[in-house]
C-alpha cells in the first residue's frame, strides 16, 4: 500500500468528481458544523433544503444563540432526531458565551460541546480548520474496511477506533479537509453498500477487498 500513489489518486478524483453542496461553498466551521449535524442521519438529499433555509434563518453562531429553541424546532421540522437541534441549540449558546461565537479550533475544546461526537468534531476540524483529524462514520468505515479488507464488527467502539488510527496514518496533511471529505463522497458516490462501483473507483488499484473479490462481503455488521 503506497500511502502517497493512493492520497494522489483520492484527491485527483475528489477535486473533479465532488459534487457541488452548500456545505462545500465556505469553510466556516459553524457552516460545517450545522452540515454535519443534519446529515448524520439524514440523505443529503433531503438535508440540501434544510440547509439552505436554517442558514438564511440563522447564518451565524450569534443568530442561532439568540434564537428561541421553539423557533428553532420550526426549522428543523421534518428532519427529524429533534435532540439533534435541541443540542445544537445548546452547544451554539455555549460557544457565543465562552468563545465569543468562534467555534473552537482544539479537539479538547471541541469534544465537550453537546451532540458533538467524535465524527462531527473531527469533520469539524479538518473541514473547517485544515487539522489532520479522522472523521470517521459508516460511510468512511465501509470504505476502509473494504480498502484494507478490515472484517472487524463496525458496530463495536473498538472498530471505530481501529479506523481512526488507520485515517491518522493515511490522511494527506496537506489538505486533511479534501482527505475526508472524498472518503465521505467516495462511500457516497462509488463504495456504495450493494454493488460497489469498483470500476469506476479511483483507488481500486489499492484495495485489498476488490483484489481478493470480497468487496461486497464488507464491512463486517454484527446483527444487533
Ligand atoms: N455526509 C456527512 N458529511 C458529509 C459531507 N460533508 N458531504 C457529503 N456527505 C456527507
Amino acid at each position: 500500500f503506497h500511502i502517497k500513489d493512493f492520497q494522489d489518486d483520492l484527491l485527483y478524483w475528489f477535486e473533479r468528481q465532488q459534487r457541488t453542496l452548500p456545505w462545500r461553498q465556505s469553510r466556516d466551521a459553524y457552516r460545517v458544523w450545522v452540515s454535519e449535524i443534519m446529515l448524520q442521519q439524514t440523505r443529503v438529499e433531503t438535508v440540501i433544503p434544510y440547509y439552505e433555509r436554517f442558514m438564511e434563518r440563522f447564518p451565524s453562531v450569534e443568530k442561532l444563540a439568540e434564537a428561541e429553541l421553539e423557533e428553532v424546532y420550526k426549522y428543523w421540522e421534518g428532519l427529524g432526531y429533534y435532540s439533534r437541534a435541541r443540542n445544537l441549540h445548546a452547544a451554539v449558546k455555549e460557544v457565543q458565551e465562552k468563545y465569543g461565537g468562534t467555534v473552537p479550533n482544539t479537539p479538547e475544546e471541541i469534544h465537550g460541546l453537546k451532540g458533538v461526537g467524535p465524527y462531527t468534531a473531527g469533520a469539524i476540524l479538518s473541514i473547517a480548520y485544515g487539522l489532520p483529524e479522522p472523521a470517521v462514520d459508516g460511510n468512511v468505515m465501509r470504505v476502509l474496511s473494504r480498502i484494507f479488507r478490515v472484517e472487524d464488527d463496525i458496530t463495536k467502539v473498538s472498530t471505530r477506533k481501529l479506523f481512526e488510527a488507520i485515517v491518522r496514518r493515511i490522511i494527506a496533511h496537506r489538505n486533511p479537509s479534501f482527505f475526508n471529505q472524498a472518503l465521505m463522497e467516495l462511500g457516497a458516490l462509488i463504495c456504495i453498500p450493494r454493488s460497489p462501483r469498483c470500476d469506476a473507483c479511483p483507488v481500486a488499484a489499492h484495495c485489498r477487498a476488490r483484489k481478493a473479490g470480497v468487496q461486497e462481503t464488507l464491512p463486517v455488521k454484527k446483527k444487533a
